[in-house]
């Protein structure tokens, strides 16, 4: 399947009830005004990212253009080094690009000063990462709420409320993140990236330290927030078993997307990252 297509497009992809696919070079319908079907959450347009220079170079992205559909849940897949968390950088404005550009909902990022991404990533952004990076001394509460009162926001405490209720938190909010499971602790920092109402979660292999239980249970809140809050997630993972509870699997190899799957399962997984040689 690797010559099916090096960059994904549209027809390969099945409008869905939750998100609709969106093409990986236009923005808006041609002749019409964008809709919140057919604009992305986020989306890299011909990105390239080269670290260092000369002998050195390192090119980490060679020309990456996909969106991400809104209110869907994508997982980024490929070999070690073959760019995911660059990729997911570059999107979340944690890094800059070398070239091309990255659209996140309306506003072009690249370009913006280190002021602008850094507003917007604390307004617009949310991240899970593999260590759970929680605050050890304040309660799961406090650490949920952190964010949005550090940035002087005002906390809705229905939101917070569903937002706790989903990820099954309700009797642990007064506990320190030393007397949670390894799951609890991930399932806090994911409510902490929810409450804010980010547009799009980036999640880099957020089960990676996770026993396969507490792994699932993760997932399945990742999925639910998607399901029943309209959340968009996009997660870098090495295990087909969690990119199986995406939406759809898009393919790194050498820094370009060579695959991709919508509606995947365990097994289309795997026998993808087999025939791609991953
Ligand atoms: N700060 C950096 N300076 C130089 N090279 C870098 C830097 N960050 C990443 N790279 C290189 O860019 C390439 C892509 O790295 P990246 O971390 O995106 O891979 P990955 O797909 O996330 O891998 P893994 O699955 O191991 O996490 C690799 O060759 C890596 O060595
Ligand atoms: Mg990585």
């Amino acid at each position: 399947m690797a010559g099916r297509a090096r960059i994904p497009s549209v027809e390969h992809v099945r409008p869905r009830p939750e998100g609709v696919a969106v093409t990986s070079t236009s923005t808006s319908p041609p002749g019409g005004a964008p809709t919140a079907a057919t604009v992305p959450a986020v989306a890299a347009v011909e990105v390239t990212k080269v670290y260092g220079s000369g002998d050195a170079a390192v090119h980490a992205l060679r020309g990456i253009s996909v969106g991400f559909a809104k209110g869907a849940f994508t997982a980024i897949m490929g070999p070690s080094g073959s760019g995911k968390s660059t990729l997911m950088h570059c999107l979340a404005g944690l890094d800059t690009v070398s070239g091309g550009r990255i659209v996140l909902g309306d506003a072009e990022i690249t370009g913006m000063s280190d002021r602008q991404l850094t507003m917007l990533r604390r307004d617009r952004v949310g991240f899970v990462f593999q260590a759970f990076n929680l605050l050890p001394t304040l309660t799961a509460e406090q650490n949920i709420l952190l964010p949005m009162e550090l940035a002087g926001r005002k906390v809705d405490r229905f939101w917070f409320n569903q937002v706790v209720d989903v990820v099954g938190l309700g009797d642990r909010l007064r506990h320190r993140p030393s007397e949670l499971s390894g799951g609890q602790q991930q399932r806090v920092a994911c409510a902490r990236a929810l409450v804010a109402r980010p547009d799009v979660i980036f999640a880099d292999e957020p089960t990676g330290n996770l026993d396969s239980r507490s792994g699932a249970e993760v997932l399945s809140f990742l999925r639910s927030s998607v399901r029943e809050m309209g959340q968009t997630i996009v997660m870098v993972t090495h295990d087909p078993v969690a990119a199986s509870y995406a939406d759809r699997v898009v393919f790194l190899r050498d820094g370009q997307i060579v695959s991709e799957i919508v509606q995947p399962t365990p097994d289309t997984v795997l026998d993808r990252l087999k025939s791609l040689g991953a």
